[in-house]
C-alpha cells in the first residue's frame, strides 16, 4: 500500500523544531510538518515536559467510564479556544474519526440521510469520510460499500475551477447556484448536512473566493443544513488564524480538528454548540460512540500543551506575518519558471500548482516528483499534493524561522532551474 522507490523512503530517528535526522544521521528541514501537525514544532520541548509528567502518573485510562482528568482538562481547554459560545467537544483518535462524529451529529440532528461534499476534497479514508472525500485513488475498491447519500459539489477552486463552474465569471456564486440546486432539486430535502475545508489541504491548498464561506454558511443556516468545516489540516493557526474560518468571520455547526492539536500524539476532535451536539441521546448505560483510547491520557497532555504553545508564541499570527512574506518570494519565481501556473494559499499553507504548459495548465505531477527527490537529496522534506499530484504543498512548522524559509525558496528556485535544463521526456 506504501510508495516505495529508489528515492524512497528515509527512516527518521529524530527530530527537533523544523529539522529531523534519519537513520543515517543526515539532516533535513520539514517543509511538510510532518502531513501539518508539528504546528509548534518537533518534539516541542514544553510538549516533551507535559508528556514526561504525564507519563509519571497515567497512560490510558477508561475514557467514557472512568475518564482521565486530563481528558477533562483538555475539554475545558477546547471549549476556551472554541467559536462556539457553549461548546460540546467529542474526541477521537484520528481526523477521520472526528469526521465520523461530525456526521453521525449532523445525522441525529436533522434525521437526513443526505450530505453535500465538495470536488477534490479529503476527510479522511474511514468510509464514513471515504465517502466525503472525492479521489479516485481511494474510493474505487470501495465505491459499492461508500454511503450512497454522499452528492458532490463543485469546490470554488479558482485557477482550476470544476466542470459545471469552469468558464463561470464568479465561480464562487457558480458554485453556491450548484448547491443551491442539489438543495432544492430532486433528493435535495434529505439533505441535512454539509461538509467543506474552509481551505483545501491535500486538494492541492485551495483558498475559495471571499464571500463563497459565508455564503454557503447562509444558505445551510436557511435551510437547517447542518455545515461541517473540516479544519482538522488547515485549523490551529496554519492560516494565520488559530481557525481558517476566522477570515470571513463565519462560524460553522461543527468544527473538526486534529494533526497540530496534539502536534504529535494522535488525536482529534469534533467541536459544537450544544443544540447541535445535544441531539446525541442521553446514555442509558453504554455510550453510543465511542473507542478504547478515547480522551488518551498521553494526547491529552499533549495537546493540551501544544495549545499553550501555540498561544505563548503567537503563531497563528506569526504564520500570518511570515506567510505573506514567504508568498511573496514565491510569487516572485513565477517571473522566472513558466512551470509554476499558480502560488496559492494563506499563512504557512502554500501551493505551487506546476503545469506542463501555462497556456494549458495541463499538470505536471512529474515535474512535482522530481522536485519533491531533487529536494529530499538536498536534505529538504517536500510533498507534492493535489488530485494530481502536481502541486508542492509547503506547510513547515509555524515555529520555522525566516532564514530557513528564504533559503527554502531558494533551494525551489535551484531545482527549478536544474529541471528545465534537463527536461524530462514526457514534457512537452
Ligand atoms: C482536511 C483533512 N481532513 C481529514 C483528514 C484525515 O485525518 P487523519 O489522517 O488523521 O485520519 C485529513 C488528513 O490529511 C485532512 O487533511
Amino acid at each position: 500500500m506504501t510508495f516505495l522507490s529508489d528515492e524512497f523512503p528515509i527512516f527518521w530517528r529524530k527530530a527537533r523544531g523544523s529539522n529531523v535526522w534519519d537513520v543515517d544521521g543526515n539532516r533535513f528541514v520539514d517543509l511538510t510538518a510532518g502531513f501539518a501537525v508539528a504546528g509548534a514544532g518537533h518534539r516541542n520541548p514544553r510538549v516533551v515536559t507535559a508528556l514526561r509528567q504525564q507519563i509519571a502518573q497515567l497512560l490510558h485510562g477508561m475514557g467514557d467510564v472512568h475518564p482521565p482528568e486530563i481528558k477533562v482538562r483538555l475539554l475545558e481547554r477546547l471549549s476556551e479556544i472554541s467559536p462556539f459560545p457553549d461548546t460540546r467537544v467529542i474526541l477521537a483518535n484520528t481526523g477521520a474519526e472526528a469526521i465520523e462524529a461530525a456526521l453521525k451529529t449532523a445525522r441525529l440532528r436533522t434525521g437526513k440521510p443526505g450530505v453535500i461534499a465538495f470536488t477534490g476534497a479529503y476527510h479522511g479514508l474511514t468510509y464514513g469520510a471515504l465517502a466525503a472525500t472525492d479521489r479516485e485513488l481511494f474510493r474505487v475498491p470501495f465505491e459499492d460499500q461508500l454511503n450512497p447519500h454522499v452528492v458532490r459539489a463543485p469546490y470554488p477552486h479558482p485557477f482550476r475551477p470544476p466542470s459545471g463552474i469552469a468558464g463561470s465569471d464568479d465561480i464562487g456564486a457558480a458554485s453556491l447556484a450548484a448547491v443551491r440546486r442539489l438543495l432544492d432539486g430532486p433528493g435535495g430535502e434529505s439533505i441535512g448536512c454539509a461538509i467543506i475545508e474552509p481551505v483545501q489541504g491535500r486538494g492541492g491548498d485551495v483558498v475559495p473566493p471571499d464571500g463563497f464561506l459565508s455564503g454557503l454558511a447562509e444558505l445551510c443556516r436557511a435551510r437547517g443544513v447542518v455545515l461541517v468545516f473540516d479544519e482538522i489540516y488547515c485549523g490551529l493557526g496554519r492560516t494565520g488564524r488559530l481557525f481558517a474560518c476566522e477570515h470571513e468571520g463565519v462560524v460553522p455547526d461543527l468544527l473538526c480538528i486534529g494533526k497540530a492539536l496534539s502536534g504529535a500524539l494522535p488525536i482529534a476532535a469534533c467541536l459544537g454548540p450544544a443544540d447541535v451536539m445535544d441531539s446525541w441521546p442521553e446514555s442509558t448505560g453504554e455510550a453510543k460512540h465511542t473507542s478504547t483510547f478515547l480522551g488518551n491520557p498521553l494526547a491529552c497532555a499533549a495537546a493540551i500543551a501544544s495549545l499553550s504553545e501555540i498561544e505563548r508564541h503567537a503563531l497563528a499570527a506569526r504564520a500570518g506575518q511570515e506567510g505573506v512574506r514567504f508568498f511573496e518570494r514565491l510569487q516572485a519565481l513565477t517571473d522566472r519558471h513558466a512551470c509554476i501556473g499558480e502560488v496559492r494559499g494563506r499563512g504557512l499553507m502554500v501551493g505551487l500548482d506546476l503545469v506542463r504548459n501555462p497556456g494549458t495548465r495541463k499538470p505536471d505531477p512529474e515535474l512535482a516528483g522530481r522536485l519533491v527527490t531533487g529536494a529530499l537529496r538536498r536534505g529538504w522534506l517536500l510533498l507534492a499534493g493535489g488530485p494530481d499530484g502536481n502541486v508542492i504543498s509547503l506547510s513547515p512548522p509555524l515555529t520555522i524561522s525566516r532564514a530557513l524559509l528564504d533559503s527554502s525558496v531558494r533551494m525551489l528556485d535551484d531545482l527549478l532551474l536544474e529541471a528545465v535544463a534537463s527536461p524530462s521526456p514526457a514534457a512537452d
